[in-house]
């Protein structure tokens, strides 16, 4: 996996992302800045963080001092690299999940992760990973729609698998379980509730076979996970 050029089977379908994923990223940061007081944050860390453009969005937005993304693509940990410098930040720390050890423990106020978990065989090691990361008070926010509960999942697997991922069926009551396993607080709720939904049928890598299970994923399926310490 991480000597493709991009995740999508082009690097253009790659930039893309930035576009598509913008309702989901925006959906995430309104719930976080409602959640808590995010002028308190100065450390966030992206697993899955792909070229780095939800890390930039959010340093941006919040105004942050220590960026950290987890990402196994080299291609795509270059670009977020070149892209993050761009910023005046005190740390910028992009790594292969094989090293996660480098971030030390209790040193991020904030950890996110958007449609990653899919692509996670052992969940409960990344969730001891996130815990060990995170300071005292610090929280995770997962969104995750590529799951065995989204009728969606079995036509987007076949998909996934034929790009050439390794792909894991993960229950949401799973993730939970995993989450308290390390002794992790969880809750979860639809990342989205309303809105617009923007949707091509002739450009949707992932096919959807009506409006009803369209609208389902995007109000119902598509789940955001909060742990806390
Ligand atoms: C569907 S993309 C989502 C990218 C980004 N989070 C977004 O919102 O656009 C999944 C990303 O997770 C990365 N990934 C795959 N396995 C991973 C792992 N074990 N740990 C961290 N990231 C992983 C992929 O390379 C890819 O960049």
């Amino acid at each position: 996996m991480t000597d493709r050029p991009s995740f999508f089977p082009t690097v253009g379908e790659d930039q893309a992302q930035e576009v598509a994923n913008a309702t989901f990223w925006e959906s995430l940061l309104a719930i976080a800045e409602e959640d808590r007081d995010v002028r308190s944050i100065e450390s966030v860390l992206d697993v899955g963080c792909h070229n780095g453009a939800l890390l930039g969005r959010i340093a941006k937005r919040w105004n942050l001092r220590r960026l950290y993304g987890i990402e196994p693509i080299t291609s795509l940990r270059q670009a977020a690299i070149e892209r993050l410098s761009e910023l005046s930040l005190e740390t910028l720390c992009i790594l292969d999940p094989d090293r996660w050890n480098e971030v030390a423990d209790g040193s991020i106020d904030l950890v996110l992760s958007q449609e990653v978990l899919y692509l996670v065989e052992d969940v409960a090691e990344l969730f001891r990973q996130i815990a060990r990361v995170l300071v005292p008070t610090g929280v995770a926010y997962l969104t995750l729609g590529c799951h065995t509960e989204n009728p969606l999942w079995p036509r987007w697997r076949e998909v996934l698998v034929g790009m050439g991922f390794t792909v894991y069926d993960h229950a949401p009551m799973d993730i939970l379980r995993h989450a308290e396993s390390v002794g992790l607080w969880s809750a979860l709720r639809p990342l989205r509730r309303d809105g617009w939904i923007i949707h091509t049928p002739s450009a949707a890598r992932f096919p959807v076979p009506d409006v009803a299970a369209l609208m389902d994923h995007h109000y119902r399926h598509k789940l955001l996970f909060r742990l806390e310490k």
